[in-house]
Protein backbone atom coordinates (compact mmCIF):
# COMPACT_ATOMS: atom_id res chain seq x y z
CA UNK A 1 0.00 0.00 0.00
CA UNK A 2 1.15 3.93 -0.53
CA UNK A 3 3.64 5.34 2.29
CA UNK A 4 0.58 7.50 3.48
CA UNK A 5 -1.93 5.10 4.01
CA UNK A 6 0.89 3.28 5.94
CA UNK A 7 2.02 6.45 7.81
CA UNK A 8 -2.45 6.41 8.65
CA UNK A 9 -2.52 3.24 10.05
CA UNK A 10 1.03 3.55 12.11
CA UNK A 11 -0.29 7.36 13.26
CA UNK A 12 -3.25 5.09 14.82
CA UNK A 13 -0.95 2.28 16.64
CA UNK A 14 1.32 5.62 18.07
CA UNK A 15 -2.39 7.00 19.08
CA UNK A 16 -3.65 4.22 20.94
CA UNK A 17 -0.38 3.81 22.80
CA UNK A 18 -0.39 7.88 24.04
CA UNK A 19 -4.13 7.26 24.84
CA UNK A 20 -3.01 4.04 27.31
CA UNK A 21 -0.63 6.13 28.60
CA UNK A 22 -3.16 9.08 29.04
CA UNK A 23 -5.79 6.58 30.91
CA UNK A 24 -2.54 5.69 33.23
CA UNK A 25 -2.53 9.53 34.08
CA UNK A 26 -6.34 9.69 34.17
CA UNK A 27 -7.32 7.17 36.38
CA UNK A 28 -5.94 8.45 40.01
CA UNK A 29 -6.92 11.72 39.10
CA UNK A 30 -9.98 11.58 41.85
CA UNK A 31 -8.52 9.92 44.36
CA UNK A 32 -4.61 11.74 44.55
CA UNK A 33 -5.26 14.89 42.39
CA UNK A 34 -2.66 16.19 39.91
CA UNK A 35 0.69 16.97 40.80
CA UNK A 36 2.99 19.20 38.59
CA UNK A 37 4.61 15.77 37.06
CA UNK A 38 1.19 14.54 35.79
CA UNK A 39 0.34 18.58 35.13
CA UNK A 40 2.94 18.77 32.69
CA UNK A 41 2.45 15.30 31.06
CA UNK A 42 -1.28 15.94 30.11
CA UNK A 43 -0.37 19.57 29.10
CA UNK A 44 2.47 17.42 26.68
CA UNK A 45 -0.12 15.19 25.22
CA UNK A 46 -2.12 18.12 24.05
CA UNK A 47 0.02 19.72 22.81
CA UNK A 48 1.34 16.60 20.72
CA UNK A 49 -1.99 15.96 19.13
CA UNK A 50 -2.77 19.64 18.31
CA UNK A 51 0.69 19.50 17.10
CA UNK A 52 0.63 16.54 14.87
CA UNK A 53 -2.76 14.31 14.83
CA UNK A 54 -4.68 17.44 14.58
CA UNK A 55 -2.41 19.12 11.79
CA UNK A 56 -1.66 16.37 9.71
CA UNK A 57 -3.23 12.77 10.55
CA UNK A 58 -6.97 14.67 10.62
CA UNK A 59 -6.07 16.75 6.79
CA UNK A 60 -4.52 13.63 5.41
CA UNK A 61 -7.87 11.64 6.32
CA UNK A 62 -10.22 14.47 5.73
CA UNK A 63 -9.10 14.42 2.13
CA UNK A 64 -9.10 11.13 1.93
CA UNK A 65 -12.33 11.14 2.75
CA UNK A 66 -13.28 13.28 0.84
CA UNK A 67 -12.26 11.89 -2.20
CA UNK A 68 -13.91 9.09 -1.23
CA UNK A 69 -16.95 10.51 -1.25
CA UNK A 70 -15.98 12.42 -4.80
CA UNK A 71 -16.03 8.90 -5.95
CA UNK A 72 -20.02 8.26 -4.65
CA UNK A 73 -19.35 5.33 -2.58
CA UNK A 74 -22.65 3.60 -0.95
CA UNK A 75 -20.44 4.19 2.38
CA UNK A 76 -21.12 7.73 1.94
CA UNK A 77 -22.90 8.63 5.17
CA UNK A 78 -20.55 7.03 7.23
CA UNK A 79 -17.47 8.67 6.21
CA UNK A 80 -19.69 12.37 6.25
CA UNK A 81 -20.29 11.34 9.92
CA UNK A 82 -16.47 10.52 10.53
CA UNK A 83 -15.23 14.16 8.71
CA UNK A 84 -17.45 15.43 11.77
CA UNK A 85 -15.98 13.73 14.52
CA UNK A 86 -12.76 15.21 13.45
CA UNK A 87 -14.17 18.92 14.48
CA UNK A 88 -16.30 17.48 17.66
CA UNK A 89 -12.70 15.91 18.71
CA UNK A 90 -10.65 19.31 18.01
CA UNK A 91 -12.95 21.18 20.03
CA UNK A 92 -12.70 18.41 23.50
CA UNK A 93 -9.03 19.03 22.86
CA UNK A 94 -9.25 23.06 23.32
CA UNK A 95 -11.87 22.16 26.39
CA UNK A 96 -9.26 19.87 27.69
CA UNK A 97 -6.51 21.94 26.97
CA UNK A 98 -8.35 24.92 28.65
CA UNK A 99 -9.36 22.89 32.13
CA UNK A 100 -5.61 21.56 32.36
CA UNK A 101 -4.23 25.23 31.37
CA UNK A 102 -6.42 26.62 34.33
CA UNK A 103 -5.26 24.13 36.76
CA UNK A 104 -1.69 25.43 35.77
CA UNK A 105 -2.19 28.82 35.81
CA UNK A 106 -3.46 27.79 39.93
CA UNK A 107 -7.20 27.67 39.47
CA UNK A 108 -8.87 25.15 41.74
CA UNK A 109 -10.80 22.60 39.64
CA UNK A 110 -12.10 19.65 41.26
CA UNK A 111 -10.32 16.33 40.56
CA UNK A 112 -13.55 14.29 39.87
CA UNK A 113 -14.07 17.02 37.04
CA UNK A 114 -10.51 16.33 35.59
CA UNK A 115 -10.42 12.51 35.78
CA UNK A 116 -13.85 12.71 34.21
CA UNK A 117 -13.50 15.17 31.91
CA UNK A 118 -10.24 13.18 30.94
CA UNK A 119 -11.81 9.89 30.89
CA UNK A 120 -14.56 11.16 28.08
CA UNK A 121 -12.08 12.42 25.89
CA UNK A 122 -9.50 9.60 25.80
CA UNK A 123 -12.85 7.16 25.57
CA UNK A 124 -13.84 9.39 22.76
CA UNK A 125 -10.84 9.86 20.81
CA UNK A 126 -10.46 5.71 21.22
CA UNK A 127 -13.94 5.11 19.56
CA UNK A 128 -13.20 7.23 16.59
CA UNK A 129 -9.71 4.96 15.68
CA UNK A 130 -11.53 2.03 15.71
CA UNK A 131 -14.35 3.05 14.15
CA UNK A 132 -12.17 4.65 11.36
CA UNK A 133 -9.91 1.08 11.69
CA UNK A 134 -13.24 -0.82 11.54
CA UNK A 135 -15.34 0.98 8.66
CA UNK A 136 -13.13 3.81 6.79
CA UNK A 137 -9.84 2.15 6.57
CA UNK A 138 -10.67 -0.87 4.52
CA UNK A 139 -12.47 1.82 2.19
CA UNK A 140 -9.32 3.14 1.28
CA UNK A 141 -8.32 0.03 0.47
CA UNK A 142 -10.98 -0.73 -1.77
CA UNK A 143 -11.64 2.03 -4.00
CA UNK A 144 -8.08 4.19 -3.81
CA UNK A 145 -5.47 3.73 -6.42
CA UNK A 146 -1.66 4.89 -5.79
CA UNK A 147 -2.51 8.12 -8.35
CA UNK A 148 -4.92 8.98 -5.81
CA UNK A 149 -2.70 8.56 -2.60
CA UNK A 150 -0.22 11.08 -5.07
CA UNK A 151 -2.71 13.30 -4.99
CA UNK A 152 -3.69 13.39 -1.50
CA UNK A 153 0.04 13.41 -0.44
CA UNK A 154 0.38 16.84 -2.87
CA UNK A 155 -2.12 18.83 -1.23
CA UNK A 156 -0.45 18.14 2.17
CA UNK A 157 3.37 17.86 2.35
CA UNK A 158 4.33 14.54 4.89
CA UNK A 159 5.19 16.07 8.48
CA UNK A 160 7.45 14.14 10.94
CA UNK A 161 5.50 12.92 14.14
CA UNK A 162 7.72 15.37 16.64
CA UNK A 163 6.82 12.13 19.50
CA UNK A 164 6.82 8.90 17.78
CA UNK A 165 9.16 9.85 14.63
CA UNK A 166 12.89 9.45 13.80
CA UNK A 167 13.18 13.02 15.03
CA UNK A 168 11.39 12.36 18.20
CA UNK A 169 11.81 13.58 21.53
CA UNK A 170 12.60 17.61 21.25
CA UNK A 171 10.14 19.00 22.88
CA UNK A 172 8.14 15.35 24.11
CA UNK A 173 11.35 13.85 25.04
CA UNK A 174 9.90 13.45 28.63
CA UNK A 175 6.37 12.26 27.61
CA UNK A 176 7.90 9.69 25.52
CA UNK A 177 10.39 8.08 28.10
CA UNK A 178 6.89 7.97 29.93
CA UNK A 179 5.22 6.25 27.47
CA UNK A 180 8.17 3.44 27.18
CA UNK A 181 8.23 3.17 30.79
CA UNK A 182 4.72 2.91 31.41
CA UNK A 183 4.90 -0.31 28.64
CA UNK A 184 7.48 -1.87 30.52
CA UNK A 185 5.18 -2.06 33.45
CA UNK A 186 2.68 -3.88 31.69
CA UNK A 187 4.79 -6.45 30.60
CA UNK A 188 6.08 -7.14 33.67
FE1 LIG B 1 -9.80 10.47 12.11
FE1 LIG C 1 -7.37 8.45 12.20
Amino acid sequence: MHSIYQQLCVDHKHIQRLLRCMRGLAEPLEDEGIDAERLELMLDIIDYIKNYPEHWHHPIEDQVFSLLLLKHIPESDLLREIICDHGRLEKQTIELEQIFRSVAQGCVVPSGQLQQQSQAYIAAQADHIEKENKWAYPLMERYLEDDDWDWIGQKIPQLDDPLFGERHKGDYHNLYENIIEGEKDLLQ
